[in-house]
């Protein structure tokens, strides 16, 4: 594209803002700019002023395979998901692009050190928990890792600085989330620097696109897996390939899974799986109607399923679904930018980040299994600093566990 080009293009989509410094820039710069400007997806802007909180039909409550039949069924289970595992039909992928914002850490997630008389970081937790299934099955599932295109070198660094955790090289392999424009709130597109749009990572429900764009997909077919189970960093007590898990949703027929625990009270911030429109879906919690928040039947709550981003997607219909749309969530954010001519960095947020959300993607499955698991045992959040899902909270969980602190 060149810079005749560049400005029809932009003055159709009211984005000629985009050229101010042009002028300005050398030939490098400026050919770094028309290439973000062919490159990038203005289409995302049109979800302004869009009603995303989509009209999904009625919400209802789901049915889950309760901690009692998994004791009950336990051997079935595991051996189903066992066997897939050591056919080599697995994959894991770490959703790990996320920027921590609340943690207040500018390392990526993953290498905050949750240790106290000890270096511990999140990613080597994990990995140690990963290991209960390898030593079990012996042998080494892909592990794909998606970073942003901010902490990619660091988290790949850091994993080799660790010697991969013991983890074999070849089987874990990185790559980077797809990115999206940045605006103000009038859809006015900001630039980062005179010669960069302001891009920032899609949310972390491009995962699987973004892991196709990077060609890794060949790995999953060449491999013929046909499951793919879908975690985030910040679980230190994240059990990743969990055999039992594997096999209850096979043998239970559904297309994907998803590990939940029984929320503790009404009020607690996760999403919560239950029936939209007949269909599973996740209603994030400040989505979810204050009545049937707090609906309770027995004494107990009725939407009592939180979610715990663990997810087990099975990679045919994943691929089936591709062809749909994930709807883009505008999140309000503090977003550094050029203003007259000088990059500031706002205290308040002055514009949208568009964000796909992978608890869309178990709308669009068509069947989830709600796996209930043991809390103390599985689901330690690291979110802030202190207080609630904090480093603190997990590290109680993690000693409880047995975990040298
Ligand atoms: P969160 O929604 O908690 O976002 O991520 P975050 O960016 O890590 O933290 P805050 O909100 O800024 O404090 C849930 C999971 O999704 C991943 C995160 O790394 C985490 O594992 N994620 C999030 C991505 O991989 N990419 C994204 O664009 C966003």
């Amino acid at each position: 594209m060149n810079y005749a080009r560049a400005k029809a293009y932009l003055k159709l989509r009211g984005q000629e803002q985009l050229l101010d410094y042009f002028d300005e820039l050398d030939k490098e710069e400026q050919s770094a700019l028309l290439n973000d400007i062919e490159n990038t997806n203005f289409n995302i802007l049109k979800n302004i002023g869009k009603n995303t909180q989509k009209k999904a039909g009625k919400i209802t409550p789901i049915g889950a395979v309760s901690l009692q039949e998994i004791a009950r069924r336990k051997p079935q289970f595991k051996a189903v998901g066992e066997t897939l595992l050591n056919e080599g039909k697995v994959g894991a992928v770490l959703l790990a692009g996320g920027q921590g914002s609340r943690l207040g850490s500018d390392k990526p997630k993953g290498m905050f050190n949750i240790g106290v008389t000890r270096e511990l970081s999140i990613f080597e937790q994990q990995m140690r928990n990963i290991e209960e299934v390898t030593s079990s099955t012996g042998r080494h599932f892909p592990l794909f890792i998606m970073t942003s295109y901010i902490n990619k070198s660091e988290t790949v660094e850091f994993f080799e600085s660790h010697d991969f955790f013991g983890y074999p090289r070849d089987r874990i392999h990185f790559y980077v989330q797809d990115l999206a424009p940045t605006c103000d709130f009038n859809g006015k597109v900001f630039l980062d620097t005179k010669s960069r749009l302001s891009l920032a990572p899609n949310g972390n429900g491009g995962w699987y696109s973004s892991l196709i764009n990077s060609g890794l997909n060949k790995i999953i077919e060449r491999e013929n897996i046909e499951w793919l189970n879908v975690y985030s960093v910040d679980n230190v007590l994240q059990r990743i390939c969990d055999p039992v898990f594997i096999g209850a949703t096979v043998l239970k027929r559904c297309r994907c899974g998803a590990k939940v625990v029984k929320k503790v009270s009404p009020d607690e911030k996760v999403g919560v799986l239950c029936n939209e429109g007949g269909k599973p879906a996740i209603v994030e919690y400040y989505e979810m109607p204050e009545k049937l928040k707090n609906k309770k039947k027995k004494g107990e709550l009725v939407y009592c399923y939180g979610v715990t981003l663990n997810y087990l997607f099975n990679v045919h219909d994943l691929n089936a679904t591709l062809s749909g749309k994930l709807p883009y969530h505008l999140a309000e954010k503090k977003i550094p930018h050029m203003e007259n001519g000088v990059r500031v960095c706002p205290e308040e947020p002055c514009g949208y980040k568009f964000e796909t959300l992978v608890v869309d993607m178990v709308k669009m499955m068509g069947s989830c299994l709600a796996f209930e698991v043991d809390r103390q045992r599985e689901f330690a959040p690291v979110k802030n600093a202190t207080g609630c899902d904090s480093v603190e909270s997990a590290r109680e969980l993690l000693k409880l566990n047995g975990v040298n602190l």
